[in-house]
Parts: structure tokens; C-alpha cells; sequence
């Protein structure tokens, strides 16, 4: 499980020199400390956004906004599900704004963050089935619903549907113009979809209405059309379709499997001495291939590999190239591409009906006439 580092990856025509501004400022928090990336160069044309917690811009944003409108009064409890790095920023920004916080989550969440966001105050309720459709996630759907129902002064942070998820990513567009000037492409991986869409509405409202936006999924994500299936890479992709994920935003969607994002992160490392998690990874194989340039938590897994050979994800050669399909259902089972062109979901997949899934504000894919779904 990635508590850690992600990233879009920042790709401009031409290699600048790297401006070197030190500069020693005193946050008033640690999450403000950490929250805005460094900007890597990794190659002529190439720069990584290096984050320590990503997820800590539209955790503090979107508890920002809700308090100035008063959402967010003393004794209100936070309720959210998670399973992953958005549960640890809240789990620091509510420890840190004194506001009770309950996290719903499921067996899959790394032991040592469940630690982690219990030991800053969180309670952290794990549900033991997944539902019979929508697997985990529609389970812990399901108990927050009721969660929320049992305590009416609540506050629902919502990642996967609140416009404040990626309207936090603002700030990283100013960050990313500051220290780039222009950016042709950006790529980064895609869950609830609020970075991508954040950063790129954000840059091409302000002077870069042509930059080029390139998802990274995997295979067996239901993000840009293909079936849910069992996953190994967490992070990207989703079971269930986020309302903030805005199609139309994107030019490219890159499909990259477990083995290769885990064999990219450790190529990452290998290369640049960026410590990272495999959303990290998978980001940077797409990011390296569209510049044509070329984490500690992960010691007993990606960089482990006894348990890669174990796990039968080892490769012993990244990828040179992506194979370019021409529909959702072709993508996978390696790293594929397909030019989506700006299209909303339907244009691309008119055999998937989305389908509304009750309590959280989500919607599902139906498998149905899906032209590579089993009868
Ligand atoms: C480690 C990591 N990287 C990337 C992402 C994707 O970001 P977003 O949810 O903004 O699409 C997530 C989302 O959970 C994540 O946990």
C-alpha cells in the first residue's frame, strides 16, 4: 500500500536550465510543510513533481473550504473511506485542527498506515466482506452511508465526487508555472481523478489552453472503459467510476500493467534515485516514453526480488514502447495506448452504460455488452 510520494510528471519541449532559487521559510504546520512538491529534472525535456503526500493538497483544501462555510464546526466528525493515502492526510489534518475522524476501510490497507492513522487519533473501521458487486469498495461505501446516518453532525471530504479535489491542484499548476514556465504534456496516474483533472483544467485556464493531458491507468480498471478485474497496482485506476474523473480533459490514456509500474519504480530508483511508489512509477514509464528521453514502503515488495519471482511479477526488461489499440477493450494485458482525443467515456465506449451506485455519490461500468467481457 503507497502512503507516499506521487506524481505527475511535467514534460516541456525544450530543456531549460533549472532555476536555483534556496529559499528557507517557516510552515505553520507539517502538512503545510509538505504538501507542494519538489520539481525533479530527469531528463532534457522532463521534470517529475516529487510530492511527499500527494493527497495532502485536496485533504487541506477541501477541509478549508468546509470550514469557511461552516461545515466544519468543533464536534463536527469527519467520515470518509479510504484505503489508502487520502485516510493518512486526513488522519494528519484533522489530528492537527483537532476534528474527530473516522476512516472506513478494508483489509487491503497496509498495516503499518492503519497504525499510522490510528496512532495521530483516526478511528479506523475495517469492513470484513466486499459486496457482492463492487467488491470492497462498494462495502465501505456501503458503511459510510450508514456511518453517516448515525452521526448527524458530520463532514464527508467525498474525494471521489467533491469539485474541491481538484480544485485543489491550483496550487500545483502555479507551482509547476513557476518553475517550468510552459508545460507541453502532463502525464500522471489516475484514481479519483481530482489531480489530473485539477492540474490540468488549472494550467489550460491559465496560459496553456494546448497542453496535452496523458492518464495512466492499468489493466482491469473500469477508469477509461475497460472491465473491473483483480488489480495488483494501487493507487490508479478504480472498481467504480469517480464523478470527478472529467474524460474530456484528456488526450491520451496510457494502460500499464502491475509488473511493468512495479518494474518502472524500481528502474526509477535505479536511475534517479527517486525512492517512490509504483504509481510513481508506472507515471514515469509513460512520462519517459511521451519526452522520448529516455520509497521505503516498498522494500518487501517492489524492491524485493524474492517476492516479485514469488508474486510472478517480475520483468527483467522495461518495455520499449506501449502498443497502441484502438479501443478500451483491446487495451492490456502490457502497457497499451490509445489517443482519446477528448472524448467523454460514452464516445469511446458506447457498450458501457454507466450505472449509479447508490450511497457514494459513485457510478459503476456495467460489464454488459462489453465487446471482452465473458458471457
Ligand atoms: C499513491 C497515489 N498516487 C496517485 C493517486 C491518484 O490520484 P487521484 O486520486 O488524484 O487521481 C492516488 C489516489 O489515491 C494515490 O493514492
Amino acid at each position: 500500500m503507497s502512503q507516499g510520494a506521487r506524481n505527475p510528471f511535467a514534460v516541456r519541449a525544450y530543456g531549460p536550465a533549472v532555476p536555483r532559487s534556496p529559499s528557507a521559510s517557516i510552515a505553520p504546520t507539517i502538512t503545510g510543510a509538505l504538501e507542494l512538491p519538489r520539481i525533479v529534472h530527469l531528463g532534457p525535456n522532463l521534470f517529475g513533481a516529487a510530492f511527499t503526500l500527494m493527497k495532502l493538497l485536496p485533504a487541506r483544501h477541501i477541509l478549508d473550504r468546509a470550514r469557511a462555510d461552516g461545515r466544519l464546526e468543533p464536534g463536527t466528525v469527519v467520515i470518509e473511506s479510504t484505503s489508502g493515502t487520502f485516510g493518512l492526510a486526513l488522519a494528519m489534518e484533522c489530528r492537527l485542527r483537532r476534528r474527530p475522524l473516522v476512516l472506513v476501510s478494508d483489509p487491503a490497507v497496509d498495516p503499518a498506515l492503519r497504525r499510522r492513522m490510528r496512532d495521530l487519533g483516526a478511528v479506523v473501521d475495517i469492513v470484513a466482506e466486499p459486496a457482492p458487486v463492487g467488491g470492497y469498495q462498494q462495502a465501505r461505501l456501503d458503511r459510510l452511508a450508514e456511518l453517516r446516518s448515525r452521526h448527524p453532525r458530520h463532514f464527508w471530504p467525498a474525494q471521489y465526487s467533491n469539485p474541491d479535489n481538484p480544485g485543489a491542484y491550483g496550487l500545483l499548476a502555479e507551482v509547476l508555472t513557476a518553475a517550468l514556465g510552459r508545460v507541453d504534456v502532463l502525464v500522471g496516474p489516475v484514481g479519483s481523478g481530482g489531480s489530473m483533472c485539477g492540474t490540468a483544467a488549472a494550467l489550460r485556464d491559465g496560459l496553456q489552453p494546448e497542453l496535452r493531458a496523458v492518464a495512466v491507468d492499468t489493466p482491469g480498471s473500469v477508469l477509461f472503459g475497460q472491465p473491473d478485474a483483480p488489480r495488483r497496482i494501487r493507487g490508479l485506476g478504480n472498481s467504480l467510476m469517480p464523478p470527478n474523473l472529467d474524460h474530456s480533459a484528456f488526450d491520451e490514456v496510457h494502460w500499464v500493467s502491475d509488473r511493468e509500474g512495479f518494474a518502472a519504480t524500481r528502474a526509477l530508483h535505479r536511475r534517479h534515485a527517486l525512492y517512490m511508489g509504483p504509481t510513481s512509477g508506472a507515471a514515469w514509464l509513460v512520462a519517459q516514453w511521451e519526452a522520448r528521453a529516455e520509497g521505503h514502503r516498498y522494500q518487501d515488495t517492489v524492491y524485493d526480488d524474492a517476492w516479485l519471482r514469488r508474486e510472478g511479477l517480475r520483468l527483467r526488461r522495461l518495455p520499449a514502447r506501449p502498443v497502441e489499440v484502438d479501443s478500451p477493450a483491446d487495451g492490456g494485458p502490457e502497457w497499451s495506448w490509445l489517443g482519446w482525443n477528448r472524448r467523454p467515456l460514452a464516445a469511446v465506449t458506447p457498450w458501457a452504460g454507466p450505472l449509479a451506485m447508490g450511497s457514494g455519490g459513485l457510478a459503476r461500468l456495467g460489464n454488459a455488452g462489453h465487446p471482452g467481457a465473458a458471457a
